[in-house]
């Protein structure tokens, strides 16, 4: 394929900067958008970036100018406020940015086709999360919609709203829903990896806020970068894909104390013990999905188990704070 102008939003989180990193390496111009900059964030590393953007994606205006400023081609939309506490916490901002931002992007997408020149494909990063509890295991694609707490929802309510803009506009967009993410650059304490690793670095006993059984999907960020790059050449070249939502993991789901176990091991902490607080409140007790349906489409498949993802994890974050 040849070089696109991509913008990917969300760009100064965890995900972006791989992301862009990936996307950079393909030769493809990476314009990066973001409401600030941490300035921690893996971001100010990346070299070649094409541009980068301050903006919040809650303002249509400021969308619909950056689409059309830079002529992009492709938008792959991460920007989010991803943090399922601060959900609990601050619902309104939450399904704001969650839904509204999504909608900001869809609508400048829907009036470029009818005016100006068309995107050619839009990524939108959904969620295990936006399908709620279901009693069926591993989570399949044709499963209901149908988050019950604030973040879970927002997520429900982006994913249908986008898929609805692909089935009323025709606009070419695709659904992306992870498991979750871990790997260098997440600054995000409160999430169970990086939170795990820091208290081992600091020689701090791990909390854990959930009572410690519950079963979650852990992917690799390198292999989500790469999933996200395959699909965005596959929605290039293949209009098939259009409309679908894709299941994204390792189809090898752990629970919260193996995670936490594992960690300690690997960075040979034995005296360090879990302590399981149970307060965690609003959480499902299983949650995993299979990614066979994408796996068929794209030819994608992750790179690191779990084992080697965490082992490159765990050296990126000593190297930084040890
Ligand atoms: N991390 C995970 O495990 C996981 C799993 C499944 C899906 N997702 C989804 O993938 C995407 C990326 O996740 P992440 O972990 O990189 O999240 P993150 O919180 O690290 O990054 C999100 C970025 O969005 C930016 N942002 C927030 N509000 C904004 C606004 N109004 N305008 C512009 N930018 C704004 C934030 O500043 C942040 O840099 C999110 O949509 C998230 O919901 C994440």
């Amino acid at each position: 394929m040849s070089e696109q102008n991509i913008l990917v939003t969300g760009a100064g989180g965890f995900l972006g900067p791989w992301l862009c990193e990936r996307l950079i390496k393909e030769k493809k111009r990476v314009f990066a958008l973001d409401i600030a900059y941490h300035p921690n964030s893996r971001i100010h590393e990346i070299t070649g970036l094409s541009e980068r953007i301050e903006a919040d994606v809650n303002d249509y205006d400021q969308m619909l100018d950056i689409l059309r400023t830079h002529k992009i081609e492709v938008v792959i939309h991460l920007a989010a406020q991803a943090l399922v506490g601060v959900a609990l916490s601050h619902p309104y901002e939450t399904l704001k940015t969650n839904i509204l931002g999504t909608m900001n992007i869809l609508e400048a997408a829907r009036y470029l086709k009818d005016f100006e020149t068309p995107l050619k494909a839009i990524i939108v990063a959904s969620s295990d999360k936006a399908y709620g509890d279901q009693d069926k295991l591993p989570y399949i694609e044709i499963a209901p919609m149908q988050g019950k707490y604030p973040y879970d929802v927002s997520k429900s309510c982006a994913d249908l709203i986008s898929r609805s803009y692909f089935y009323t506009y025709k606009l070419p967009i695709t659904v992306t829903r992870c498991g979750n993410m871990y790997g260098g650059g997440d600054l995000n304490w409160s999430r169970l990896i990086p939170g795990t690793i820091f208290s081992c670095i600091k020689s701090e006993n791990p909390i854990i806020r959930s009572n410690g059984v519950l079963v979650r999907d852990y992917v690799y960020i390198e292999d989500v970068a790469d999933a996200l790059y395959i699909l965005t050449e596959k929605m290039l070249e293949n209009n098939d894909l259009h409309g679908h939502a894709f299941n994204i993991s390792n189809d090898s789901p752990k629970s919260v104390l193996e995670v936490v176990r594992r960690i300690i091991d690997l960075m040979a902490r034995p005296e360090l013990t879990p302590v399981v607080e149970d307060t965690a409140r609003a959480e499902i007790g299983a949650q995993y999905l299979s990614s066979n349906l994408f796996r068929e489409k794209t030819g994608w498949s992750p790179r690191f188990d779990f084992e080697s993802g965490l082992k490159e994890t765990i050296k990126w974050y000593e190297s930084k704070y040890k």
